[in-house]
């Protein structure tokens, strides 16, 4: 099937309690491991593309390398969406370039100028048949070279049903306490638990239920959502690294709000680690290698694992394509 928008996938996540992956791709590697998992558990997929990577791998080789996968994957559904739209001209670049999703992050802006930009492109998205996330509220790390300081600030529940109705965007990206990158949360902020592990301040599901009260049958959006998986952050420091404290969203709490209104689940740093740790293992292990399909194809073979772990664990939407 061609691309689609997300309009029928979140309805049927919405209904069905489950969210669908959103995983950021940026080079040829990282396309197949995911399509390739979703492929084989029958999982909907959304492959989400940043101003950063459209800089890094070039619009129209990233699209490219998306139609190719989805005719590899003839079975699923794909959505190809703009993650972190930083203004109307890259979302309309994108609208008018293939995409079949943008978001625009007016989350830095003021509540009057966010709704203002966020509908002038939803306008023209819905004209060509593109779909738009917005977002309210800021996470805390680093939100497409806009470095958020602090805590962020969490998404108020008074003013989701003005910005949705005003706008008039698809799904609604919220703040609850993920934030991006692999440093989430300071061990300080964290408790240790009878295993030794530590453990993360909960997420405010009092405030993403707020929200869905107010915003019945509403696609709800979570970023920031990568879970640092701690044997990945390891290998990357066994093998000469150093990425000392990388603390993740617990997958728990990510099921959790899979259930309820979130539809979409953003994960990009664990694919990052998976992919680095894999190449300094196998770097430290062959010495005398230096041929990039050698390195390159354990990378992508855990991309694959990771994102089946995603789909089946932690999402819930394995089998639903
Ligand atoms: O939320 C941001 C995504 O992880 C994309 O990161 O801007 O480095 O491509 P990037
Ligand atoms: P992570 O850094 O937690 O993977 O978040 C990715 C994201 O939100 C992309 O928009
Ligand atoms: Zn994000």
């Amino acid at each position: 099937m061609p691309l689609v928008t997300s309009t029928e996938m979140f309805k049927k996540a919405y209904k069905g309690g489950y969210a669908v992956g959103a995983f950021n791709v940026n080079n040829m590697e990282i396309v197949q491991g995911i399509t390739e998992a979703c492929r084989e558990e029958k999982a909907p997929v959304i492959l989400q593309v940043s101003k950063g990577a459209r800089a890094y791998a070039n619009h129209t080789y990233l699209v490219k390398l998306v139609e190719a996968a989805v005719l590899e994957c003839p079975e699923i559904p794909v959505v190809l969406h703009l993650d972190h739209g930083p203004d109307f001209e890259t979302c309309k670049a994108c609208i008018d370039g293939g995409f079949t999703s943008v978001m625009i992050d007016g989350s830095s802006h003021s509540f009057k100028d966010n709704i203002a930009l966020t509908k002038k492109v939803v306008e023209y998205a819905h004209d060509h048949g593109v779909v738009v996330e917005g977002e309210l509220g800021t996470l805390s790390g680093i939100e497409d070279e806009v470095v958020v300081e602090g805590e962020g600030s969490y998404t108020k529940p008074e003013e989701v049903e003005e910005f949705v109705s005003k706008t008039g965007v698809d799904s609604l990206a919220i703040a609850i306490g993920t934030s991006h990158g692999a440093y989430k949360f300071k061990p300080e902020q964290c408790t240790v638990n009878e295993k030794g592990i530590l453990v993360p301040p909960a997420l405010r599901f009092d405030i993403l239920k707020e929200v869905s009260k107010r915003l019945p049958d509403f696609p709800i959006v979570l970023h920031g959502s990568s879970s640092v998986p701690q044997d990945y952050v390891a290998m990357v420091n066994q093998f000469g690294g150093k990425m000392p404290d990388a603390i993740g969203v617990p997958e728990e709490q990510l099921r959790e709000a899979a259930k309820l209104s979130v539809c979409k689940i953003n994960i990009d740093s664990d694919l990052r680690l998976a992919m680095t740790g894999t190449i300094r293992k196998f770097f430290a292990e062959h010495p005398d290698k230096f041929d990039p399909r050698e390195y390159l194809k354990p990378a992508r073979a855990n991309i694959k694992e990771l994102v089946r772990h995603k789909l089946v664990d932690v999402l819930g939407c394995a089998g639903k394509a």
